[in-house]
């Protein structure tokens, strides 16, 4: 391997202490909300990660467990309490939520200045137009590490592949703000491996297990790969082929161990960032 690795686990160690750090400054306990609906294995673990997460760096972590039957008026009903609560600065509803309840209705529902997940409108459209808001936390993740593996992203050609909701769309408004030149590709787009030959930077982002080849790279250019994709031998595999990718890239990240880490390390920063916003406390100004 000639490649630089990011070490996500290392980055996202750093960022939970200077999070924690931000806590300590506070005059209280930030408190984050997670709300959890049925009993979702994958979904529990999560969960799980993010209060023990949330309780090593002084943040007052509660899960609200409720019935996978929960009607959706109930749900509405819980999150008005939580936007109305001093003691929570954060709310986040653990997605996927079961068929009958409408997710974009209870994404809605959560008070913008509470959003940590930053799924609102409000804050996608802050974030699309460039100014503060509470930003996704994986795309913030790969931001971060961007920044920890000190690669200059002013200017340089970056691709995202990718146009998810939750990563690709807010990634591309993150990168634009950070003075990247930006494209983003698809299952549309033609000629994908000439387009990521041209990048500099490159974020997978599309679910498909180990699609970006080696002779797709550039020779240096930096990877950062978000998919997680679990193979049928039970291997979990990124979007990248990465022992052969790891050849010709300057720097890359691995899976796991690279993006990951950095979810719910970004989901202490925002939940931290409310607290400091909602206290009228100097915030970053952008991502
Ligand atoms: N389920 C899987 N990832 C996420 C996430 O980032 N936010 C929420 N709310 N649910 C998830």
């Amino acid at each position: 391997m000639t490649a630089r690795l990011i070490d996500g686990k290392a980055a996202a160690s750093a960022l939970r202490a200077s999070v924690a750090a931000r806590v300590a400054a506070l005059p209280y306990r930030p408190g984050l909300a997670v709300v959890l609906l049925g009993d979702d294995p994958a979904s529990m673990t999560y969960v799980r990660n993010k209060d023990k997460a949330a309780a090593e760096v002084g943040i007052d972590a509660s899960t609200i467990r409720l019935p996978a039957e929960t009607p959706q008026s109930a749900l509405l009903a819980r999150i008005k309490t939580l936007n109305a609560d001093p003691a929570v600065d954060g709310i986040l509803v653990q997605l996927p939520l079961p068929p009958h309840i409408d997710a974009t209705a209870i994404i809605e529902a959560v008070d913008p200045a509470k959003d940590v997940d930053g799924f609102h409108p409000v804050n996608v459209g802050r974030l699309a137009s460039g100014r503060p808001g509470l930003v996704p936390c994986t795309p913030l993740g790969v931001m971060r590490l961007l920044a920890y593996a000190k690669v200059t992203v002013a200017g340089a050609r970056a691709l995202v592949l990718g146009r998810s909701a939750v990563v690709g769309r807010p990634l591309v408004a993150l990168l634009l703000a950070a003075d990247a030149t930006v494209t983003v590709a698809h299952s549309r787009t033609r000629e994908l491996a000439e387009e990521c030959r041209r990048a500099e930077i490159l974020v997978a982002a599309m679910g498909r297990p180990e699609m970006i080849r080696a002779d797709w790279i550039r020779p240096g250019a930096t990877i950062i790969d978000v998919g997680i994709n679990r193979r049928s031998d039970g291997r979990l595999v990124g979007d990248v082929a990465f022992a052969e990718c790891a050849e010709v890239a300057g720097a890359i990240t691995p899976v796991p161990g690279g993006v990951g880490p950095m979810t719910i390390a970004c989901l202490l920063e925002n939940t931290v960032e409310a607290a400091e916003r909602r206290r009228g406390m100097a915030s970053r100004v952008t991502a």
